[in-house]
């Protein structure tokens, strides 16, 4: 057998451990993983137990001195977190060694600079897992769709927001409820914001994009985001009987003038598209591409055994490299004019209003959006109990800062009772 390749593992958590698994179980996978040696492997209490089994000599509270050792060529950071890993990974590729990471929330901040010491040191940092965990998007788009020219990358990139709104939808459960059974299942955090507010969907759709762009990581506040939070079991319903779901879905969209289109929202999807069908804690990502046409990636977006399998399949990549090394992708952003402002993006509204039960009310509201350039594709009267009417109403693609400003004038006007909801609807043609 040839060069063996050591391996530092930072992290013995739920990736970590099915990293492990499949580094102790070569068989019938990858040849390459035959010529890898697992040097150590760091945590964070060595008296935890563990899930898998690891030799007592190889566990280290002490990354740092790890990743120092001379045998190790490649860092794995499965530890998550910021400050400790930009630290470690920092050191890692100054020490000339290659890293892979499962890091969306580090990338997403320091990646631009992590990806040029790899490249002044001449080392990879590869990140399959950071989005969509378990499915491979990420290299299939920077070779195989090497060829095309992406238009969009649309996708339900978090797997708890997902599991979620299914419940409400499939078990008319309220949000909270969902929630909470979600957090038993360990499928969301106790500090359920990161995933409910929509902050991990903005990281993933950052690195994406800049994949499917060929561009440098764009900041996050260039990434226009909300989360779930505000939609009530009765929207999941009206969009139901409407012909859509509801789903968080994260976008990329190149527009005719260049200019890219970055948000997360809640999102009204027609129950034909495809994205509509991807339930429970699934990810799904739709790229379109001049030439290939449509690509939809579907699959689990995280867990131990599916992170991990994208974890190892970097790890079988650089050691590919390693045999026959290739030129570094280098990004350039020279012609690029910059991202669009989420008010001027053009889509589709759902919105839900309790309204005085007065003659004219319909009338009203509908002076108001066509004042604004908003035209509605349909307005219904649901549900009126005592003096109030709760209307629903569908309008065609408009631009968000048209919608917006009709919002206000309707929010200050007498006939509302309560504004309930606003939601944005998969756009037309
Ligand atoms: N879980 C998923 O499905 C998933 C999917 C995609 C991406 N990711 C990403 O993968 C990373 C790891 O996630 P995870 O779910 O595996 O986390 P986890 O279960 O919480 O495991 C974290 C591991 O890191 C160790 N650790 C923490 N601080 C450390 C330190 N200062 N020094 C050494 N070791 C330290 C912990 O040690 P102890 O065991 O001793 O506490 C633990 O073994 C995160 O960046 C996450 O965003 C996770």
């Amino acid at each position: 057998m040839g060069q063996r390749i050591g391996i530092a593992l930072i992290g013995l958590g739920t990736v970590g451990s099915g990293v492990v698994q499949i580094l102790e179980d070569a068989v019938g996978r990858d040849m390459r993983l035959q010529s890898v040696d697992l040097v150590g492997v760091a945590v964070r209490d060595l008296s935890k137990p563990r899930t898998v089994q690891v030799k007592a000599d190889l566990l280290t509270e002490d990354a740092f001195a790890l990743i120092e050792k001379p045998e190790v060529s490649i860092v794995i950071e499965v530890m998550g977190g910021i400050e400790k890993p930009y630290a470690l990974i920092r050191r890692a590729l100054e020490l000339g060694k290659h890293v892979v990471t499962a890091n969306k929330a580090l990338l997403a901040r320091h990646g631009q600079e992590l990806f040029a010491l790899a490249k002044a040191h001449r080392v990879q940092i590869r990140y399959e897992a950071a989005v969509c965990g378990g499915i491979p998007v990420l290299q299939p788009l920077q070779q195989c769709f090497g060829a095309n020219r992406v238009t969009s990358a649309i996708g339900i990139v978090n797997g708890t927001t997902n599991y979620i709104l299914t419940q409400m939808a499939e078990r008319s459960l309220a949000y909270s409820e969902a929630l909470a059974e979600a957090q038993s299942l360990g499928y969301a955090e106790a500090d359920p914001r990161a995933d409910v507010d929509g902050n991990d969907a903005q990281e993933k759709i950052a690195i994406l994009s800049s994949i499917a762009f060929r561009l440098p990581l764009p900041e996050l506040d260039k990434i226009y985001r909300e989360g779930i939070s505000a939609i009530a079991l009765g929207d999941v319903r009206y969009a139901q009987q409407l012909g859509f779901a509801i789903k968080v879905l994260a976008f990329a969209v190149r527009q005719q003038d260049g200019r890219i289109d970055l948000r997360v929202h809640p999102t009204l999807v027609p129950l034909e598209h495809p994205l509509s069908r991807v339930d429970g804690a699934f990810n799904a990502v739709v790229i379109e591409a001049d030439p290939v046409g449509q690509i939809m990636f579907y699959g689990s977006g995280a867990g131990s055994g599916p992170t991990a399998s994208a974890v190892v399949s970097d790890v079988i990549n650089i050691c590919a490299e390693l045999a026959y090394p290739v030129q570094p992708v280098v990004v350039e952003a020279m012609d690029f004019p910059g991202y669009l402002p989420i008010e001027e993006i053009r889509t589709r509204f759902y919105i839900r209003l309790k309204a005085l039960d007065l003659p004219g009310v319909i009338g009203h509201f509908g002076r108001i959006f066509g004042d604004h350039g908003v035209s509605l594709e349909s307005i219904v009267q649901k549900n009126p109990h005592g003096d109030a009417a709760e209307l629903v109403i569908i309008t065609h693609n408009v631009q968000e800062s048209q919608m917006r400003s009709a919002l206000t004038e309707i929010r200050e006007g007498t006939y509302l009772k309560e504004f309930c909801t606003a939601i944005r609807v998969l756009p037309e043609g």
